[in-house]
């Protein structure tokens, strides 16, 4: 058995840090070719450091990151980020108030996507004294936030160019239900299809006077559709640095990156086997994770810190022996860790913690 394997306190959370490597050097040359910027979505992997060693791949290709909330934004600043973008609506006041004042020392965008948020947005620049800087966010068919494309985003670059404080710097469009479409010419289609209309919206915005050419759009299942086309300047995928079962799924060059390590602790007969991680060792809302390498073994029973499965026939296993997990969304399983254990060349090279876990106010 990997020594490595042995050095670990189960269940933890393990990174093979050549994968990941493999997995962003695929989105690089892919933003490279297309001569757009990547700006990786750290709401994955929420470790700085992973933030820094996609820059150290992609150089300048690697622009700024985007984060989920402002909480993230704080966690990237103070780790020495200075172009960060909100892809999110930031709505409560507490939250505005944090992003004014991250302003006061490094470049912290967000999008808008309604007149109450825009007129409250203004009032605290005005109250900080600064001009911030806001995206449209267009939604695209996934229907989860964001304004239609075509007149009613209009008419809220329309608002927007009444506030003295704000500045309208782009639009975004993330087509995020595309992404489980394991079709590749239909998501292909059917994201080219998107990114027409996030264009078309940025031209007749353009005709009330603004100068937009910043479109930021896609996550790790389309930024390959929609990198190429004409327009887009930014991609904005995250799952891709780590990757899960359900991306994997989709994008083939992918593969897992991480996953969770538990120990086997009893056996009751019949191939049944319980090991030590459970619900709070990976979160099963999205899906059961996949039992790497026994592609047999199947789950029976999870609860909070146990689950029991069955295994192949051919299976050998024996208590004690460590089985490793491959999360269904690992976004949400990265959320519940402190830190993760990091493999390098087979070796074991040390623990980095997750700075922005839980940070999701
Ligand atoms: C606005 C936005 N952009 C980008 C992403 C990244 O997408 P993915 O996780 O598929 O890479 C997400 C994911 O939730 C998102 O909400």
């Amino acid at each position: 058995m990997n020594s490595w394997k042995n050095k670990i306190p189960t269940p933890a959370l393990v990174l093979d840090y050549d994968i990941m490597e493999k997995n962003m050097q695929y989105v690089t040359k892919i933003a490279k070719e297309a001569g757009v910027n990547l700006r990786q979505h750290v709401k994955t992997p929420k470790i700085p450091l992973v933030a820094h060693i996609q820059k150290r791949i992609a150089g300048d290709t690697a622009k700024g990151i985007a984060v989920a909330k402002v909480g993230e934004a704080e966690i990237y600043a103070q780790a020495g980020f200075d172009d960060i973008l909100i892809a999110n609506q930031v709505i409560v006041p507490d939250h505005i108030e944090r992003m004014m004042r991250l302003n006061k020392y490094t470049l912290t965008r967000c999008v808008v996507d309604s007149k109450k948020n825009v007129s409250d947005l203004n009032k605290a620049a005005d109250k900080f004294n600064i001009t911030l800087e806001v995206l449209i966010d267009i939604d695209l068919g996934m229907g989860r936030t964001g304004v239609k494309p075509g007149e009613p985003a209009v008419e809220l670059a329309r608002f927007l160019k009444n506030q003295r404080h704000l500045r309208l710097v782009g639009l975004q469009g993330y087509e995020g239900h595309l992404t489980p479409q394991t079709d590749y010419d239909l998501r292909k289609q059917q994201t080219e299809e998107a990114m027409r209309e996030l264009i078309a919206t940025r031209d007749a915005i353009n005709a009330l006077g603004f100068e937009i050419d910043y479109l930021s759009s896609s996550g790790s299942g389309t930024f390959m559709f929609s990198a190429p086309i004409d327009g887009i300047t930014e991609i904005q995928p995250g799952t891709y640095v780590f990757a899960d079962e359900h991306i994997c799924r989709v994008v083939p060059e992918f593969e897992p990156a991480v996953t969770v390590l538990s120990t086997i602790q009893n056996s009751t007969g019949k191939r049944l086997y319980t090991m030590d991680a459970g619900l709070k060792a990976f979160p099963t809302g999205d899906g059961r994770p996949e039992i790497k390498e026994l592609h047999r073994a199947r789950f029976r029973v999870i609860t909070e810190e146990h689950s029991q499965f069955k295994a192949g026939p051919n299976d050998q296993l024996q208590i004690g022996d460590k089985i490793e997990l491959i999360p269904a969304h690992i976004c949400i399983t990265v959320n519940i860790y402190d830190f993760i254990h990091v493999i390098r060349g087979g070796e074991y090279i040390g623990r980095w913690p997750i700075l922005a876990r839980g940070k999701n106010y």
